[in-house]
């Protein structure tokens, strides 16, 4: 008899808590016990039942609540894909390079340097400064704070032979990162269903970019010296493309830097064509055996777009990056940011701005390279003793990275699980190809932390490469 009024209140109770908000508070005990002429005993009872099904909760001294998380239905979105139909390009969410490493991991994978590489200092005092500075109250132009304009004009300028007009500050546009900037130039110069010339391998984000913007992707193989000038003549004349995305200096994954002879011949076989070179210098404060030598300050004509980050070298937290771009496509460009994102944080443009106007931070450049270049040589030294059959084609002058070619019929997802699993992250190459990988890589990222344990790293790869293929 006790059970059936209890089932009975259960029930009644589940209805009213269908059509109940979450945190709605449910009548007293007193109030049920009259309401349903049932024993306190049994209301407790059904009161019970309904907490163990996670229905409401009861809060001591408040009341007895409907909880926020009512059912465990499994929920059916399925209608969305419906509605939206299959994507026109498939982008992925998430790279390989962008994975969170687990605490205690060996992590070679990610793309960004360890903390302990950063002007810390510099980087606090300058986010105090900006947050007490007028750039905290203000809208900011489209295309930048004049002062940081100035700096990444001046700064391309310095680097501008005799006989070639450098830069002005109006040709700089300020990006929150260049990540969002390459993306723009895809769209606004290439624009949908127009083909884009690309290095291959290269950068991940910038083949996602291109997927963004609906341009076609054309693979242009590219070697330790860029690529070659003929090939690259050819893809022009067949394609009709007028865009060529690259990275002269430090390329990631590669870690090649052109020769000055290269860029001549492939500033030539731009200009020939009446094409564009979109020029990313993501790695321009990298340098460890060379200096950067940004192609764009060989052009006044406008056929280089330089797209300049700052976001490695000084915080990833302080992300800012300029496209310095020269005529109609500057115009172009900036109309797409105006409507993409408005304006830059000033807040972020000023910190960014103190930071690398400090003399710190010219010193802090200058301890960066000793630091680059010992890691880098670590895991290249560990390597070879530990991963013989890692191939390293190129040693990098400059970046964060090592490109390695692993033998022939090595099962690469494999790999990256079996050192996962033993603690080591590494990133399979495949995501660095715009179209189907030439072979299997791996990219290790030599500036991440703890590179004191370099030489486990290095043991646990090679176990790995031996046991996959
Ligand atoms: C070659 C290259 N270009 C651009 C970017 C994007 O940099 P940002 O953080 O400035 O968006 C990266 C970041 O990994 C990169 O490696």
């Amino acid at each position: 008899m006790d059970n059936d009024s209890s089932f009975r209140i259960v029930a009644a109770l589940r209805a009213w808590i269908a059509g109940s908000v979450p945190g709605a508070r449910l009548p007293t005990s007193r109030a049920l016990v009259a309401k349903y002429g049932a024993s306190p005993v049994t209301v407790q009872k059904a009161l019970r039942t309904l907490v163990a099904q996670g229905l409401i909760e009861t809060r001591p001294g408040a009341g007895t609540f409907v909880r926020a998380v009512r059912t465990a239905r499994p929920l059916d979105y399925s209608w969305q894909t419906a509605a939206m139909r299959s994507p026109h390009s498939r982008l992925s969410a998430l790279s390989p390079a962008l994975r969170a490493a687990p605490q205690g991991a060996i992590a070679l994978h990610a793309g960004y340097p360890d903390r302990e590489l950063l002007p810390e200092r510099l980087i606090r005092s300058a986010l105090a400064r900006a947050a007490r500075s007028d750039a905290a109250l203000i809208r900011s132009s489209v295309a930048g704070l004049p002062e940081l304009q100035s700096w990444f004009a001046h700064e391309l300028g310095a680097a501008t032979p005799v006989g070639v007009t450098p830069p002005l500050p109006s040709d700089v546009i300020v990006l929150p990162g260049s990540q969002s900037g390459l993306a723009t130039i895809f769209r606004a110069l290439v624009t949908a269903g127009r083909p884009l010339l690309m290095e291959s391998p290269t950068y991940w984000g910038a083949i996602q970019a291109a997927a963004q913007a609906g341009v076609e992707v054309i693979p242009i193989p590219s070697g330790p010296d860029g690529p070659d000038p003929d090939a690259l003549a050819r893809a022009f004349q067949e394609t009709g493309s007028r865009v060529f995305y690259a990275q002269p200096t430090y390329a990631n994954p590669t870690g090649a830097q052109w020769s000055d002879a290269a860029t001549t011949q492939i500033l030539d076989v731009v200009r020939a064509h009446g094409a564009f070179l979109v020029e990313d210098d993501w790695a321009h404060d990298f340098g460890i055996d060379t200096d950067p030598r940004p192609v764009a300050a060989r052009d006044d004509a406008g056929h280089v777009v330089y797209v300049r980050s700052l976001t490695k070298s000084v915080s990833p937290s302080v992300r800012i990056a300029a496209v310095i771009a020269r005529g109609p496509a500057r115009e172009r460009i900036l109309a797409d940011r105006g409507a993409e994102s408005m304006y830059v944080s000033g807040v972020l443009q000023a910190a960014a701005l103190d930071v690398v106007t400090q003399p710190g931070w010219q010193t802090h450049l200058r301890n960066l390279r000793p630091q680059l270049r010992a890691r880098r040589d670590l895991l290249l030294t560990s390597l070879r003793e530990h991963a013989p059959d890692a191939h390293i084609a190129t040693v990098p002058a400059g970046g964060l990275n090592l490109w390695a070619r692993l033998p022939d019929a090595t099962n690469l997802d494999r790999l990256v699980a079996d050192c996962e699993a033993a603690g080591v992250m590494i990133a399979a190459g495949t995501s660095w190809f715009p179209a189907e990988p030439t072979g299997p890589f791996i990219r290790l990222n030599y500036s991440g932390p703890n590179p004191g344990a370099f030489a486990d790293g290095a043991r646990i790869i090679g176990q790995a490469v031996t046991s996959n293929h």
